[in-house]
């Protein structure tokens, strides 16, 4: 039997620690306390019935999301993560910017494949350049994207000037923009900040916000293809949510963007780097094979065959190949043309700052890519008469434009002043 007396210390030593404890823990900031992890459910209950009140919308999308049934809380995506500039909020730190860094807390396998792709830093370079991105990230990047990091400024920056760009080309390419905290890129460009939804991903409009308009018109493309004609009629059958890593043809009998550039249909597996399924440079001036021409090819053919006969998608990819060849050698002709008046000096050195160069550009940038792409993704009609059309005619006013050029001698040009 234990004596009274070690009874007794024990319940005094007992007693102490806990008052001990409790000192302790009501020293540590407020918001300390609240940021513990077995309280952040009940932070999201704080956050909601403000935010209930100041932003209602918000709530509402949260609890109608997915993250909010796996118990994700507000405070899993706003508080302040590595490397980020805190907010003091209502008695909790908040970060001042939720960005992919938050996202990839959790999804760091999402935010790795994402960031080998053209949509990380290769879409913010097309716009800014690479001056003053860290070194490491360029290095990184540019290790799956050759050439697509360190490069200059598009010369467009500096002619439309900086309100045009920011509100402009940066809406679209922002989704690989480099952030304060060191992370890179929007993953709410597709998922939206609350929702968080694989069904909105999947549909055409999503990715049409940017992949649109006579530079890059795959979203009209798909709406002219069989397979957006059907979507269209049928979308309200689609099961849209499935689960990624079940996804089958009976949830999607038809395919949208994501299907065939993201989404892991029957069993394959699903991707952040749409850059894996591709086998050329479509966007390109002149289109050249991808180093990784062959698994890119073999990727996306996988993806075909769930719903079309091996041969049948094989026949259509050759004729596509050869509208990559043609319109090849349709921007080869207009670019000698204006490669010839240019060696006779009779155009500025500075770009975009004469009809002929304009002529030029959307010669290639809207023709000819519009044809290739149609080609690829079934867009008869962009083939033809916003394609290749478009090109034929345009060799005819580019030669005309240059004769004008060369009987005007050096008179329309800075240099020969
Ligand atoms: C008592 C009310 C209240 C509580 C609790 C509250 N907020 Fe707010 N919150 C506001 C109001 C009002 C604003 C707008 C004005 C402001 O910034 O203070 C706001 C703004 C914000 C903003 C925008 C900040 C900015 O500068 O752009 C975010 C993000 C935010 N709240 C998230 C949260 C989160 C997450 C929580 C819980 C951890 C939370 N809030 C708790 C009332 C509240
Ligand atoms: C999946 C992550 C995630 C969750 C969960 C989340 N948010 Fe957000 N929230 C974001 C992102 C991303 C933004 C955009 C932030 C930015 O630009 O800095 C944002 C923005 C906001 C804003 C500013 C919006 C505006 O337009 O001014 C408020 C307010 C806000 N969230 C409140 C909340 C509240 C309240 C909850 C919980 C009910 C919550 N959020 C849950 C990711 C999340
Ligand atoms: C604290 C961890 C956490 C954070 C932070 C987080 N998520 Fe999630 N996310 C989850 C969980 C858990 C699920 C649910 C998985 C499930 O239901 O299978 C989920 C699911 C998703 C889904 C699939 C939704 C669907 O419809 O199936 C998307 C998309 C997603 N998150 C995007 C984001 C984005 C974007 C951010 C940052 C703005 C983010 N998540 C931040 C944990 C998190
Ligand atoms: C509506 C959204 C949108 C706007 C606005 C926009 N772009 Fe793009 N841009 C895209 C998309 C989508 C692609 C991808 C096209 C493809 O791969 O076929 C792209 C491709 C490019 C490319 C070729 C890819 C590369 O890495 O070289 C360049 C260069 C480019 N854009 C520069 C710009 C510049 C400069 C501006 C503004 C003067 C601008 N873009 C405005 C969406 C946009
Ligand atoms: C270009 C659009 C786009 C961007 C940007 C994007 N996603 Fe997604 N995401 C998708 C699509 C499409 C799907 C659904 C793919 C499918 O059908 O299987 C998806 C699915 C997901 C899922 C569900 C995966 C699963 O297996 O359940 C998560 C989580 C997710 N994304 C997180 C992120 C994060 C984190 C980022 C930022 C690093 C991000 N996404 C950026 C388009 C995007
Ligand atoms: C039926 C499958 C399919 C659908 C649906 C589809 N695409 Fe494509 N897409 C392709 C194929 C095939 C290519 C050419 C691949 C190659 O380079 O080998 C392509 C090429 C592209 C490219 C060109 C990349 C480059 O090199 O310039 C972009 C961007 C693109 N698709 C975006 C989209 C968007 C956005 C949508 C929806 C509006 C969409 N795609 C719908 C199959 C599809
Ligand atoms: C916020 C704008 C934006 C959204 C939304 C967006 N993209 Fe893009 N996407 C771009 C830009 C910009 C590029 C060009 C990047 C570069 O090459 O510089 C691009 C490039 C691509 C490419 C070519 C990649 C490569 O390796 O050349 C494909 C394919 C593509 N996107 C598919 C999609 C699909 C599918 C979706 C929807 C699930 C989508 N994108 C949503 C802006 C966007
Ligand atoms: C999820 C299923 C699905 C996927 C994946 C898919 N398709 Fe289709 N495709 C269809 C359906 C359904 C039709 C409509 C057939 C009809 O008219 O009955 C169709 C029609 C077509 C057509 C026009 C009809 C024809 O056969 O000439 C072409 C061409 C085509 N698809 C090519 C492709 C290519 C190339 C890919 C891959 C890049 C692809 N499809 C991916 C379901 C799919």
């Amino acid at each position: 039997m234990p004596s009274f007396r070690s009874v007794f210390i024990a319940v005094i030593l007992a007693t102490a620690l806990v008052v001990a404890a409790f000192l302790v823990q009501s020293r540590r900031p407020r918001v300390e306390v609240a940021q513990a992890r077995p309280e952040a459910v009940r932070a999201t209950g704080k956050c909601a019935s403000c935010h209930r009140e100041e932003t209602a919308a918000i709530v509402q999308e949260y609890e109608l999301s997915r993250h909010a049934a796996a118990g994700t809380t507000c405070l899993d995506c706003h508080g302040a993560a590595e490397g980020q500039e805190k907010l003091e909020h209502r008695g909790f730190i908040l970060t001042r910017q939720v960005t992919a860094r938050n996202c990839a807390q959790c999804h760091a396998h999402e935010y790795e494949e994402f960031l080998r792709s053209r949509h990380a830093l290769p879409a913010y370079a097309a716009v800014q350049g690479a001056a003053g991105l860290p070194a490491d990230q360029v290095a990184y990047s540019e290790q799956y994207n050759p050439g697509a990091v360190r490069r200059p400024p598009n010369a467009l920056t500096g002619i439309e000037g900086s309100a045009a760009i920011a509100s402009g080309c940066s809406s679209c390419h922002s989704v690989g923009q480099p952030n304060k905290d060191g992370s890179i890129g929007s993953c709410t460009a597709c998922h939206t900040r609350h929702r968080a939804s694989v069904a909105l991903a999947r549909l055409p409009e999503t990715c049409g916000q940017c992949h649109m308009g006579p530079d890059h018109s795959q979203l009209e493309i798909y709406h002219e293809s069989k397979h957006g004609i059907l979507f269209n009629a049928f979308r309200g059958e689609m099961n849209l949510d499935a689960p990624p890593r079940r996804l089958t043809v009976a949830d999607m009998p038809v395919p949208t963007c994501s299907t065939c550039h993201m989404s892991g249909l029957g069993g394959g597996p699903p991707t952040h780097n749409p850059g894996t399924r591709l086998s050329y440079y479509l966007f390109a001036e002149q289109s050249q094979r991808r180093p990784s021409y062959q698994t890119g090819r073999d990727a996306m053919s996988a993806v075909c065959d769930n719903c079309h006969t091996a041969g049948r998608t094989k026949q259509f990819f050759a004729q596509a190949e050869q509208i990559v060849q043609t319109v090849n050698e349709r921007v080869r002709t207009g670019q000698a043309i204006v490669n010839d008046v240019r060696a006779r000096g009779l155009l500025t050195p500075a770009p975009l700052d004469e009809p002929i160069e304009y002529a030029y550009f959307d010669f290639w940038h809207y023709a000819g890519r519009t044809a290739k792409h149609g080609a690829f993704m079934g867009g008869a009609d962009f083939v033809q008469w916003h394609g290749n059309y478009e090109l034929v005619k345009g060799i005819v006013e580019l030669k005309a434009q240059a004769a004008e050029l060369r009987s005007r001698g050096g008179g329309a040009a800075g240099v020969a002043r």
